[in-house]
């Protein structure tokens, strides 16, 4: 069975191509969930992309992420990076490892967000690449859950 990985957008993501444009590019969340499954078929994983601007929603998604049987969670937690306690502790709390991403460069843009609570806690971050950001971010988590397992006896290793 394929590996299955949620990736989840936070608040105010479902206004890319219209937001701020110059800071977070043309490309609509559709297109960005295209792109995500596109880069998710090449790496042989199921993927399902959700969005919610409710802060509960997203710890309700993580929470029964493991119970969906999903290997692991990439997550844009938009500006819930930033303040979200909530969201680092259920990220603590969860066994599958989960990756951060962001569009922007968090570390060159406003003092306020240059810390995020959440990145203690993710497996790693990824900032900067716009889209990209979640491809890469799809490689990192493959890599990692794929590392942690035992390859099957007597099964070649994937080029
Ligand atoms: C963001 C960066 C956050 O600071 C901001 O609040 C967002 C988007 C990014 O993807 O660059 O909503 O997470």
């Amino acid at each position: 069975m394929p590996d299955r990985v949620l990736v989840l957008h936070g608040p105010n993501l479902n206004l890319l191509g219209t937001r701020e444009p110059g800071i977070y590019g043309r490309t609509t969340l559709p297109e960005v969930d295209r792109m995500i499954r596109g880069h998710a078929r090449g790496l042989r994983i199921d993927v399902e992309c959700r969005q919610s601007n409710w802060e509960g929603q997203l710890v309700d998604w993580l929470q029964a992420a493991a119970r969906e049987r999903f290997s692991g969670v990439v997550i844009n937690p938009g500006a819930f990076t930033h303040s979200s306690l909530a969201l680092r502790d259920v990220i603590a709390a969860i066994d599958i490892p989960v990756v951060e991403v962001h569009l922007s460069n968090i570390h060159g843009r406003e003092e306020f967000r240059r810390h995020s609570v959440i990145a203690a806690v993710a497996r790693g971050q990824i900032a900067g690449f716009g889209p990209q950001s979640y491809l890469l971010g799809l490689d990192a988590l493959v890599a990692l859950v794929r590392g942690r397992r035992p390859r099957a006896a007597g099964r070649p290793a994937r080029r």
